[in-house]
């Protein structure tokens, strides 16, 4: 018997998931098992408590009660199916990875991706300190060289004001960290103050701070204020990740050649580019999603970078993610901006949220980024096998014949 009472009978698919569960994200066959069974497993697997355990027994999702709080003019929950990927090792630690998404074979790719990558080591990654960045927007400046000059001398007060405004991240760690002046031309100033907000996405505490300090930051440009918000493009706040497969895990030297020259195909033009970057933000946003992060913050962040030309220098919008041929098969590299946190936001009042970073474990801000732009790689990769090989639309098709499956039996239903 486990230690959740589960009967193992080892030659069945949930006795042997079960007994290979404890601490792995290598969970063969879990979709050949019941939703019930699944929930069993993987509460087995990631060592979940009771209340989480019966969230999920229960159908998870959000109550209208807690949606209530969260918007405006609530009028019901919508809901996603929750999956799991699967096969993830990050930094040598194995984690499942749950996945809000509505598209089929997003995490089925994911999952397989995961698993080619696993046999060389998993998924290599490492974040920023996380820095966000507030801009203060300064118009009809007169004198844009004086103004520049008096705000930097001004540092020191402006940062015990930035500090003063935010006690409780100075008081984790965070703060002020740096100032900066942009001039724009036409009589615009622009302010930037790096702000490192610790475990949290940040928005909020830096919205705080440009609020706290724009009329002193006015006052010392001798212009008038404008804009005080944060910037999605959090360029201080990147994370990097790498994973190699091998040719003959993929299927063949072929194969990887035109992986490889999928890769380039993106660096070459934006049209493909825009499509690679797609595929990559497929996995990031289900993970974000899955996790109450801001996926529309992390999409406006990660596309603006692919337009100042990546992390690899491109001339014109880049690919997030590249795949290079080595001697043994491949490696890829993914580089980008990536604001998300582990308290504040929706993380603790979302019942499914908590369920969900329940089942991760990601133990900081930066770990949970560096599993999220992991399962951006594989989708990438996923994608880039099936369409250097037999095309996406007969994986794909599959699934979607299961969709419509369901649709189909619904428009069955007797009409009154
Ligand atoms: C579909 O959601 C994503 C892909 O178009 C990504 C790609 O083309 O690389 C398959």
């Amino acid at each position: 018997m486990s230690a959740d009472g589960a009967v193992l009978d080892a030659s069945s698919t949930l006795g042997a998931s079960l007994v290979m569960a404890v601490g792995s994200s290598r969970l063969p066959k879990l979709y050949e098992l019941s939703i019930a069974e699944r929930c069993r497993v993987v509460t087995h697997a990631a060592s979940l408590d009771g209340e989480t355990a019966a969230h999920l027994e229960r159908g998870g999702g959000l109550s209208v009660a807690t949606a209530d709080t969260m918007s405006e003019n609530v009028l019901a929950t919508f809901s996603l199916p929750l999956s799991v990927g699967l096969n993830f090792v990050v930094n040598g630690r194995d984690v499942i990875v749950p996945m809000a998404t509505e598209e089929a074979s997003v995490v089925a790719a994911a999952s397989f991706a995961a698993r080619l990558v696993r046999e060389t080591g998993g998924f290599r990654g490492e974040e920023d300190e996380p820095i966000m960045t507030a801009q203060i927007q300064l118009d009809e400046v007169a004198d844009p060289v004086a103004a520049e000059r008096d705000l930097l001398a001004a540092k020191a007060e402006l940062a015990e004001r930035v500090d003063a405004s935010i006690p409780g991240v100075v008081s984790r760690g965070g703060g002020f960290r740096e100032l900066e002046v942009r001039s724009l031309g036409e009589g615009f100033v622009v302010v930037h103050v790096h702000v490192d907000v610790r475990d949290a996405m940040g928005a909020n505490i830096v919205d705080t701070v440009a609020e706290a300090i724009g009329d002193r930051v006015a006052e010392l440009a001798e212009g008038r204020l404008g804009l005080r918000i944060l910037t999605n493009l959090c360029l201080r706040r990147r994370v990097r990740v790498a994973a190699s497969v091998r040719a003959a895990d993929l299927g063949g030297e072929a194969l990887a050649d035109g992986i490889a020259r999928a890769s380039r195909f993106a660096e070459l033009d934006a049209f493909r580019a825009a499509t690679h970057n797609k595929g990559f933000m497929n996995g990031v946003d289900a993970v974000a999603l899955a996790l109450g992060q801001d996926a529309r913050a992390l999409e406006a962040g990660a596309h603006a970078f692919a337009a100042t030309g990546g992390a690899w220098g491109s001339r014109s919008y880049a690919p997030l993610a590249v795949w290079r041929r080595t001697e043994s098969g491949l490696v890829g590299e993914a580089e980008l901006p990536m604001a998300v946190g582990t308290v504040g936001g929706s993380c603790r009042s979302h019942e499914g949220v908590r369920a969900a970073s329940a089942i991760l474990g990601a133990r900081s801000a930066k770990e949970l980024a560096v599993i999220i732009a992991s399962v951006g790689l594989a989708s990438n990769l996923a994608a880039l096998r099936a369409l250097a090989g037999e095309g996406i639309q007969r994986g794909h098709m599959r699934l979607h014949a299961k969709k419509t499956c369901v649709a189909g039996a619904a428009t069955k239903e007797p009409r009154s």
